[in-house]
Formats: C-alpha cells, sequence, structure tokens
C-alpha cells in the first residue's frame, strides 16, 4: 500500500448520479481487480473507499455515486489538474485458480466497477456478466463490460435490457453455462440472493463486500463483518473480497 499524491486528469458524469475520475499515480502502481482505493476528499478525517475500476500504467479510474458529502464534494470541487491524495492498492482482490475457465460476474449497483476490473484481468478465461442498474439512466461503462464474451445488463424496470435483477438473469443462465466460479458485488439482499441461488452448486463464489470504512488499513476496526464461524473479519484488510459461504450476510 502507498500513499500517493496523484493528478486529476479527468473528472466527469457519465451517468445519472454516476462519475469517473481518472487520475495520475506518480509511478506505475500494480492493481488486482478487486482491490480498493481511499481517497481523501476536502478537510474531512476520513478518506471514502472506492473501487479501482480501471488500472493502465500509472493512470488509475475510478466510478462513483453521489452519496453524501464526500462524494457531492469530489463531484463537484475536484477538477483536472488538481492533486489528490489516495492510498492505493488496499484489499485482496479476487483471485482465480488457472482452471477456472469460465466465469460467471454478476454486479449490481455501484458493485460493478470493482468487477469491470475483473472483465478486464480475466480476459483469457470465457467471461459472462450479468449487470444490475436501477434503469436506463443509470447504465454505464458499457464499453468496458463489452470485453465479457456475453454481456447482459438488467434493469429494475426493464427500461434497459433484462427486466429484473442481475442475479435472477444468472439463474436463468446458470445451468446452460455452469461457471466454474462466480465473482460478485452489490447491495446485501443481492448478495443473499446470490448465495440461495449458488447453494448446492459447489460452485466456488466469490464476494466483494463494501462495509462503512475508517482508516482502510486494518487499525480501527469499523469495518468487521461476521464470518459464519462466529469470528469477525476487517473488511478492508481481510477482505474485501470472501468466497460467499465464509460471511455472514
Ligand atoms: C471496498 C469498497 C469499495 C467501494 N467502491 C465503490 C465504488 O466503486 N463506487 C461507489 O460509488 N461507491 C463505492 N463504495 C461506497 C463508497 O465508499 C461510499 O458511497 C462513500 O464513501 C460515501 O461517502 P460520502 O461522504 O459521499 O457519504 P456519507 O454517507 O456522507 O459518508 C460518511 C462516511 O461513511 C462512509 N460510508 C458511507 N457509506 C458507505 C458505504 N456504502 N460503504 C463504505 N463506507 C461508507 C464514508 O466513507 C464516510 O466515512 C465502496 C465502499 C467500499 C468499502
Ligand atoms: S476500516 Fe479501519 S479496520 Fe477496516
Amino acid at each position: 500500500m502507498r500513499e500517493v499524491t496523484a493528478t486529476i486528469l479527468e473528472n466527469k458524469q457519465i451517468a445519472e448520479e454516476i462519475f469517473a475520475l481518472t487520475f495520475a499515480c506518480e509511478e506505475k502502481i500494480p492493481v488486482r481487480a478487486g482491490q480498493f482505493c481511499m481517497i481523501g476528499v476536502g478537510a474531512h478525517p476520513l478518506r471514502r473507499p472506492i473501487a479501482v475500476c480501471k488500472a493502465e500504467g500509472e493512470r488509475v479510474t475510478v466510478c462513483y455515486r453521489l452519496k453524501g458529502e464526500g462524494t457531492r464534494t469530489l463531484a463537484s470541487e475536484y477538477k483536472a489538474g488538481e492533486k489528490l491524495s489516495v492510498l492505493l492498492p488496499l484489499g485482496n482482490g479476487f483471485t482465480l485458480d488457472k482452471k477456472q475457465k469460465k466465469i460467471a460476474i454478476v454486479g449490481g449497483g455501484v458493485g460493478i466497477f470493482p468487477l469491470i476490473s475483473a472483465i478486464r484481468e480475466f480476459s483469457d478465461r470465457e467471461i459472462r456478466a450479468y449487470m444490475g442498474f436501477r434503469n436506463k439512466a443509470a447504465v454505464c461503462m458499457e464499453y468496458e463490460m463489452l470485453r465479457a464474451d456475453k454481456l447482459v445488463i438488467c434493469s429494475d424496470d426493464g427500461s434497459a435490457g433484462f427486466c429484473g435483477t442481475s442475479v435472477q438473469a444468472f439463474k436463468e443462465d446458470l445451468f446452460g453455462f455452469a461457471p466454474d466460479a462466480v465473482l460478485a458485488c452489490g447491495p446485501t439482499p443481492m448478495l443473499r440472493a446470490l448465495k440461495a441461488a449458488v447453494k448446492g452448486t459447489g460452485i466456488p463464489t466469490y464476494v466483494s463486500l463494501e462495509e462503512r470504512m475508517g482508516c482502510g488499513i486494518g487499525a480501527c476496526l469499523v469495518c468487521t463483518c461476521k464470518k459464519e464461524d462466529g469470528s469477525r473479519a476487517r473488511v478492508c484488510k481481510d477482505g474485501p473480497v470472501f468466497e460467499i459461504n465464509e460471511v455472514e450476510l
């Protein structure tokens, strides 16, 4: 993990309430799919955790939805050419075995962004991606997701692609595709539905959790989640990626 003073290259709106921020670090920083960064915004003492969507050389792109004070300040006050304080790379990221050749990717809401980096990193495998959005106005980064061998865009109201959730679309394809592994990220109810969908199939399923965070480096314990064995894990340091049966959802 490094603390870098990055230079903002672009910070622009790409869909309803969604912005893409690209910054350049002083040097190339290797980042794995599923890893995240902590971005310092304004005078607020706590940085914001945001997944890395794309890392190419020293250029890193993250995408964020406007939520509270931090993300709204980031969107309105941080312009190209300005400096940004960032900690990266953080967390463990997605790891796949060479034998896992057919990969299903299931994302929802802002959970699609770390999965875009997974589509890039595992492009040597056969990938089917099921990506869920609220509606057509929220759909973004389609050109990146089209790197998958099959892409199913889903929307809650049917205004774009499949009408329903990404987990429903995944379930319809599950036995036809028979993936060797599933990678997922999204809101907790979506991950719960996914856990039920893969139960009894024996397919290794890895989920990236998005808990509230304080430090992002394992020191404050704000981000702990409960594990199925009764112990607790730090999402920032032990995760954010866990095997789905390892954690309580
Ligand atoms: C590993 C990880 C990856 C993430 N990746 C993305 C991403 O790619 N795109 C995206 O839009 N969002 C992502 N999030 C959620 C994002 O961190 C929050 O939406 C953001 O921090 C909200 O900050 P705010 O100041 O705008 O909102 P506020 O609600 O004002 O935030 C106040 C505080 O709560 C924390 N917080 C609030 N909501 C969340 C949340 N859902 N998760 C974690 N911390 C939260 C903030 O860090 C801050 O310290 C990710 C979260 C985690 C943990
Ligand atoms: S955010 Fe501090 S320990 Fe995870």
